[in-house]
């Protein structure tokens, strides 16, 4: 499904011709849409989680389900300007189907709160911040960047949920969301690389060290909200640290490398 997609991008005064190896806004439309039709969570099950894990995961659980039922309106806002001017007007619908992605974890977890009679909440610290600095941004690129870092600690997070846990329900709705999330994180990361690339040569080396400490300094930040889960599930802070450090390294090392820029 890999194809070389050439873009002619004609922002900010010059024009860059890239020619990077990554997949179409048709190729994710039809992923997100085929991924749709996996069901990996049997809800006959009952859930069966004792009073220590609820003491321990609940208000992470609550927190992640608030922060993946987002409409996100600004994020469709950002993407359609952005699209517009690429000219890649495929690229809206991704995001829609992505966005869907996300609401069906909001869904399958808010289902799991329901099972085991517990509230879903309306509030949170972490969220609220997430969500301001959501609204105040309009930059396709900063709202890339800032999905891929959440991307990332969701993977962490998720396999510390799931290892926190002998439920056999709540294992399955992790797994089902960590598989969606190594597509999610791909996605966004092919779409930084494309920005990235956009810019100068100037511009890129001044957003490096401004993409490393966004990445570290929202990953502390978590690490810091669900430090209870994050330990139960089997991390240390510096563990945690290390794991993010590797998946910093890694989409550094996809948006710079020499398969991701051709100046043509
Ligand atoms: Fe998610
Ligand atoms: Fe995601």
């Amino acid at each position: 499904m890999n194809i070389n997609f050439e873009i002619q991008s004609t922002f900010y005064k010059w024009e860059i011709k890239l020619k990077i190896n990554m997949q179409t806004s048709k190729n994710w439309i039809e992923h997100f849409k085929a991924n749709a039709l996996h069901q990996r969570v049997d809800w006959n099950l009952s859930p069966q989680l004792t009073t220590h894990e609820t003491g321990t995961i609940l208000h992470s659980l609550q927190a992640w389900q608030l922060g993946e039922t987002s409409e996100g309106k600004n994020l469709i806002m950002a993407s359609t300007k952005y699209a517009e001017r690429i000219g890649d007007l495929y690229y809206v619908n991704a995001v829609r189907l992505f966005i869907k992605e996300e609401q069906k974890h909001g869904n399958n977890l808010g289902r799991y709160l329901d099972a085991i009679g517990q509230p879903r909440i309306q509030k949170d610290w972490g969220d609220t911040l997430f969500r301001r600095i959501r609204y105040l941004n309009t930059s396709m690129e900063a709202w890339t960047l800032a999905v891929i870092v959440v991307e990332s600690t969701a993977q962490i997070f998720y396999q510390a949920l799931k290892d926190a846990t002998g439920c056999v329900l709540l294992k399955q709705i992790c797994t089902d969301i960590l598989i969606d999330e190594a597509y999610h994180i791909t996605f966004q990361t092919e779409r930084l690389a494309s920005i990235f690339y956009s810019r100068s040569e100037f511009g890129r080396n001044f957003r490096k060290p401004f993409y490393k400490v966004f990445f570290y300094c929202t990953s502390a930040l978590v690490w810091f909200a669900h430090r209870k889960l994050f330990k139960a599930g089997g991390n240390t802070f510096n563990g945690y640290m290390r794991k993010m450090a590797y998946k910093y390294q890694k989409t550094i090392n996809t948006i710079t490398s020499s398969l991701a820029m051709q100046i043509a």
